[in-house]
């Protein structure tokens, strides 16, 4: 054993690499290696020498493995001096640049109209987005046979239970527990059952607002919206224009158009028509009013529910909504989070 154990040594010494350990090892600690033959002739032996020679060869054993770890960790170590000895640092490379994380656009103008309406002395309530009908359609006016009703228009959860399709929902609430005068806002997100296409989405997100008092007026509407939309829009000739239209909640009801940057010259933004749709408003129905205990014959009201990426896509040029749910960090990291 002490002859196995120097040849080891010797054939240690030539060893270059840790293939050549890898050769050496098999050699003498495989299956059919030196140390296992030594073993094979503990079987001949008497019992008395039996413990003395299976000592000695596991002493080599173990001596031979301790020897090929060390060499191995020397080899690993001398490679990682020679690849610490080659890398160099290029001072002169450009830095990496980081992404810095950024608000949502939609979270962004949520945040800024808010500020204007406040500013403008409203308040800010939200209506659930998860609904009844009642808030969502009933209490608003809607006929029984109203067409926004009908399960392709509106997602409903369970009968009477429904993802709200507009902002408005919060109107009954806020009038039924609120005795006027009252001024609120209610931004949040909507829900209709409608074709996606890079005008309209299933879902998106509304700003409502609502004002009851005694002497509120078409032209308080118009001011409060031309106010909004000046600020919003960051310019200060902006004109409002109501087109009639339908809404079972209000009466007169209006579409409200904001005058296009063009001013009235027409281009792509406006479809040359030199306005821009924002949403729709009007004064609050004596109906809706009578639905919530407050008195039609002594208190007015108007409101109004803008669409909110709409009016995003008019102020930066957007031209599909679709990119406000895709999480495309090339449209989202153009908008600076201010
Ligand atoms: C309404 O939702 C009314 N509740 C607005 C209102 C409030 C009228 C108070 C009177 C008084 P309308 O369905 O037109 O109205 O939607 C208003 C705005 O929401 C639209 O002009 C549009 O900007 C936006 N909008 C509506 N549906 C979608 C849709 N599927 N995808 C994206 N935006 C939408």
């Amino acid at each position: 054993m002490k002859e196995l154990q120097q040849q080891f040594e010797h054939e240690l010494l030539k060893c270059r690499t840790a293939d050549d350990v890898e050769v050496l090892r098999l050699k003498y600690l495989g299956r059919k290696g030196a140390v296992q033959a030594q073993m094979k002739q503990l079987k001949d032996l008497q019992a008395d020498e039996k413990a003395d020679f299976g000592a000695r060869i596991n002493k080599l054993k173990n001596y031979i493995e301790e020897k090929i770890e060390s060499f191995l960790r020397q080899i690993l170590e001398q490679q990682r001096a020679e690849q610490i000895a080659q890398e160099h640092i290029d001072v002169t490379l450009p830095g990496r640049s980081s992404w810095a994380g950024a608000s949502h656009p939609i979270s962004v103008a949520l945040r800024d109209q808010v500020r204007i309406f406040k500013d403008l002395g409203f308040s800010v309530q939200v209506g659930p987005q998860v609904e009844s009908d009642y808030y969502n359609f009933d209490v608003l006016n809607f006929a029984e046979d109203h067409p926004a009703k009908d399960m392709q228009d509106t997602f409903y959860i369970e009968p009477g239970v429904l993802l709200r399709t507009h902002t408005s929902n919060a109107q009954g609430r806020v009038m039924e527990r609120t005795s006027p005068p009252i001024r609120i806002v209610c931004p949040g997100r909507c829900f209709r059952n409608e074709e996606v296409s890079a005008r309209s989405h299933v879902f998106f997100h509304q700003i409502e607002g609502l004002c009851v008092d005694e002497t509120s007026s078409m032209q308080d509407l118009a001011w409060t919206l031309t106010e909004f939309a000046n600020k919003y829009f960051q310019r200060d000739d902006v004109k409002i224009r109501f087109r009639p239209s339908y809404f079972p909640f209000v009466e007169p009801g209006v579409e409200v158009d904001a005058s296009c940057t063009c001013s009235g010259k027409g281009c792509q933004l406006c479809k040359y028509t030199g306005w821009l749709e924002l949403g729709g408003a009007g004064m609050v129905h004596a109906q809706v009013l009578r639905n919530v205990g407050i008195d039609p014959e002594k208190y007015q009201g108007y409101a109004w529910g803008f669409g909110i990426e709409r009016m995003i896509m008019l102020r930066h040029a957007i031209k599909d909504i679709r990119l406000f749910s895709e999480n495309d960090l090339r449209f989202l990291h153009q908008f600076p989070s201010v």
